[in-house]
């Protein structure tokens, strides 16, 4: 089975009416879109979500933002697709992410920097199901 991650546009990203960008970007590296919704996090969902960083001086202000509007929750599918989305997403800071990357060209703040990758197969495997049941994917693998 190819490698799958987990991808959110952020509510920043939402409210900048992006999304077609992102997924722009996403897709014609030929990762493969097998489950998609619009979804808001709730205090719960933030806290399971980014469990690594409660706690942390920048976690209030994460969690405001993560929850303070509807999402685009994704799972993408394809050869090495973790740090490919990763690599395509680009540094946590967008001072520091290269031109060519989704928070390079298009997010300036820490924050509000668009968009959420999976930085590891275990962390991938922790997220998907927090946001997507078995039957809500469509594997390009096999024969939906
Ligand atoms: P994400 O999980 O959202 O994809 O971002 P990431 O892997 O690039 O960064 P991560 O270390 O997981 O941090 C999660 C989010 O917390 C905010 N952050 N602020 N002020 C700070 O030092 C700081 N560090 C992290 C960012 O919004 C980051 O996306
Ligand atoms: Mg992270």
């Amino acid at each position: 089975m190819p490698e799958r991650t987990l991808v959110l546009i952020k509510p920043d990203g939402v409210k900048r009416q992006l999304i077609g960008e992102i997924i722009r970007r996403l897709e014609q590296k030929n990762l493969r879109i097998i489950g998609i919704k619009m979804m808001k996090f709730d205090s719960a969902l933030a806290d399971d979500h980014y469990s690594e960083h409660v706690g942390k001086d920048f976690y209030p202000a994460l969690k405001d933002f993560i929850i303070s509007g509807p999402c685009i929750a994704m799972v993408l599918e394809g050869r090495e697709c973790i740090i490919t989305v990763r690599n395509i997403i680009g540094n946590t800071d967008p001072v520091n992410a290269l031109p060519g990357s989704i928070r390079g060209d298009l997010a300036l703040e820490v924050t509000q920097n668009l968009i959420h990758g999976s930085d590891s197969s275990a962390t991938a495997e922790k997220e998907i199901p927090l946001f997507f049941s078995p039957q809500e994917l469509f594997s390009t693998s096999s024969p939906d």
